[in-house]
């Protein structure tokens, strides 16, 4: 199973790539997460990308595409994959596309989670992750339990939610008509409970047991 989740900031790709992993044996690869484990760590690529992250702006195509790279071809993705926050431009859908012809691979769904930009400052705001855990939360919709580590994502202020969604808006949203040309876009309304959505997608999916 080899499935992308494509949708604005706090559209809950993270929340349902969690729960479709989990359902089918498969690894969550976020972009986003590998850069902010990146910067936790200290590495050189991890500070270049917080400077684009903390400005609600896309790290480079270079950077990403390699992390991409490196990331498929580590064993456990050979049996699928759930691809959370990546591709973000055109040029990095074709970089995967190319990516995954080189490994005679295809993809099999392309999902768009959609929800209306009035709801997702709200969403990003109060969302908190546990550190250890890595599972999200949110301190209206999923209140954390009294024993979570609770962290606020630095880019979760509502200046830098404001620029991610308007990179959304002028980037990311090319992707559709790229993906919907290839025979691959489904959408998905995103609106509702988190286990509400979980049901769409897996109806989309085709796997509803
Ligand atoms: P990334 O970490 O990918 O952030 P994002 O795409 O902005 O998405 P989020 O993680 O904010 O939200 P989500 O859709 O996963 O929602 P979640 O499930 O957490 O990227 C961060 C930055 O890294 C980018 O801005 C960029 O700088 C850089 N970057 C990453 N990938 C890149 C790439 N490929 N190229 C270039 N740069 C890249 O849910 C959000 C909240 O809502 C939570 O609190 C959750 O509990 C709650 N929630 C979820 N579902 C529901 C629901 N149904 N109802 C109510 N609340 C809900």
């Amino acid at each position: 199973m080899r499935i992308i989740l494509i949708g604005p900031p706090a559209s809950g790709k993270g929340t349902q790539a969690k729960v479709l992993c989990d359902r089918f044996a498969v690894p969550q690869v976020s972009t986003g997460d590998m850069l902010r484990a990146a910067k936790a760590a200290g590495t050189a690529l991890g500070l270049k990308a917080a400077a684009f992250m903390q400005a609600g702006q896309l790290v480079p195509d270079e950077v990403v595409i390699g992390l991409i790279d490196e990331r498929l071809g580590q064993g456990d993705a050979s049996k699928g994959f759930v691809l959370d926050g990546f591709p973000r431009t055109v040029p990095q859908a074709e970089a995967l596309g190319r990516l995954l012809d080189g490994r005679g691979l295809k993809l099999d769904h392309v999902i768009q989670i959609d929800v209306p930009r009035a709801l997702l400052v709200e969403r990003a705001v109060l969302r908190r992750t546990d550190k250890r855990t890595g599972q999200i939360y949110h301190l209206k919709y999923n209140p954390p339990p009294p024993e979570a580590d609770l962290e606020h994502r630095a880019d979760d202020r509502e200046e830098t939610v404001l620029a991610r969604l308007d990179t959304y808006e002028n980037m990311t949203a090319a992707l559709l008509p790229h993906y919907e040309a290839l025979g691959l876009l489904r959408k998905v309304d995103g609106v509702g409970k988190p286990s509400e959505i979980t049901d769409r997608l897996l109806a989309v999916l085709g796997n509803i047991g």
